[in-house]
């Protein structure tokens, strides 16, 4: 088996691309790019008889990821992240089936791992030898990372008050670190002055090039294997820049495309910080795009991302899947980080906690029906966010 990578085609407008040529977003609309595959070929070799020998982690789907060659692969062992059964939290929402997705346990300790994965080896395929990102935390992590196993050197921008794992496992990679005052746009606007010209190093931020969206669409196949090809009603999911949904409504579509799954789309929940919900004001008001979110605030560092260049795509693939928007509050999601944690044995990240939140909120609504199957996405590890577990201790 081997990649069947095609071309890049605009989420937006559908002009098409070089996956062959350095990118970043379509030349015409300024829109994302999405990479395409010739599936028809895929479907000759991705099957689960056939997934069942191979590799362990998130490469397993190579005929769907952006690499041709296996000596492009920087892996430090990402993806084939646990599905665990979680029934006291179940029981809790008054619900029978409900499953955590541990992201945690991902190199660098949260779901980033796979996007970064991807995109560090597309530079490898595409001879790129520096990158850059502005982030919120874990994506700085995990670029490091993946920069250092692959020799590439990193540049990151985060706020300065980022959890301090965060700024610690960078500079322990031997990435540039840059402590900015403000948000993970003017770590954006920060980082393109400073590589203006430049023209060697690739921006890595999300969305803005192609490859960490096909690292996280991989969250959605391995849910379809580790359910023995079913999938879950419902999919409740913590979004910030939100490709995390992006990418699994990708590759639902793939699946489709390719025969292995010809159900309904589980209905995708995005749960964000009530002190910065952008994706929910805007489905809301059912407006295509989000505005930015003033006075951006929440503990869930994550989800501290006031203006999404995918929000149309994010908020696409919650209507088109029949899903909803939720925003939980700081004191609701600090009051659940432990309980969550107690239920599972997992050691939630408040983005997950959040996601726990929401999962009773649409419970109690009646928007959930009890017997429904529902995977809520733990996309980090607690041990990540000192700030936050002291205060659940606290409290
Ligand atoms: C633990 C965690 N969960 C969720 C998110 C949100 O991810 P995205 O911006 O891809 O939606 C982040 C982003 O930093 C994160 O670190």
């Amino acid at each position: 088996m081997s990649s069947t990578l095609s071309h890049l085609e605009c989420s937006r407008c559908g002009a098409t691309g070089d996956a062959r040529a350095v990118a970043s977003v379509c030349g015409a609309c300024g829109k994302p790019w999405l990479v395409r595959y010739d599936l028809s070929r895929a479907a000759q070799t991705l099957s689960r008889s056939a997934l069942a020998g191979r590799r362990a982690d998130l490469w397993r789907y190579q005929e769907v990821l952006p690499v041709e060659r296996d000596e492009e692969i920087v892996s430090l062992g990402e993806g084939m992240t646990p599905l665990l059964d979680a029934p006291r939290l179940a029981a809790r929402a008054g619900m029978r089936s409900i499953w955590v997705k541990e992201e945690g346990r991902n190199p660098t300790g949260s779901f980033k791992a796979r996007g970064m994965s991807a995109a560090v080896s597309a530079m490898v395929r595409l001879g790129i030898r520096r990158a850059f990102v502005p982030s919120a935390g874990n994506a700085a992590g995990a670029l490091a990372a993946y920069g250092a196993r692959a020799g590439i050197a990193v540049t990151i921008a985060v706020p300065r008050d980022t959890p301090e794992p965060n700024v610690l496992e960078c500079e322990a990679a031997g990435a540039e670190v840059h402590l900015v005052d403000g948000l993970i746009g003017d770590c954006a606007k920060f980082l393109r002055e400073r590589f203006a010209g430049v023209r060697d190093a690739m921006d890595v931020s999300t969305l803005r090039e192609p490859y960490r969206v096909e690292g996280k669409k991989t969250m959605l196949y391995e849910l379809w294997e580790q359910m023995d090809g079913a999938l879950p009603d419902v999919i409740v999911y913590p979004a910030g820049g939100g490709t995390g949904v992006v990418g699994m409504a990708k590759a639902l579509a793939e699946l489709r495309a390719m025969g292995l799954w010809n159900g309904t789309s589980p209905r995708f929940v995005v749960v964000q910080a009530a002190g910065c919900a952008p994706l929910v004001r805007a489905f809301e008001q059912g407006a295509e795009f989000a505005e930015p979110f003033a006075n951006a605030h929440t503990i869930a560092s994550g989800l501290r991302v006031p203006s999404a260049i995918g929000d149309f795509l994010i908020l696409r693939a919650v209507r088109e899947s029949g899903g909803t928007c939720v925003a939980v509050s700081d004191a609701e999601l600090i009051e659940e980080l432990g309980p969550a944690t107690r239920d599972t044995g997992a050691l939630f990240s408040p983005e997950g906690a959040a996601a726990s939140v929401a999962l009773r909120t649409l419970a109690r609504q009646g928007w959930l029906g009890g017997g429904e199957k529902v995977v809520i996405f733990n996309t980090g590890s607690g041990l990540k966010y000192p700030q936050a577990l002291r205060a659940v201790s606290r409290s």
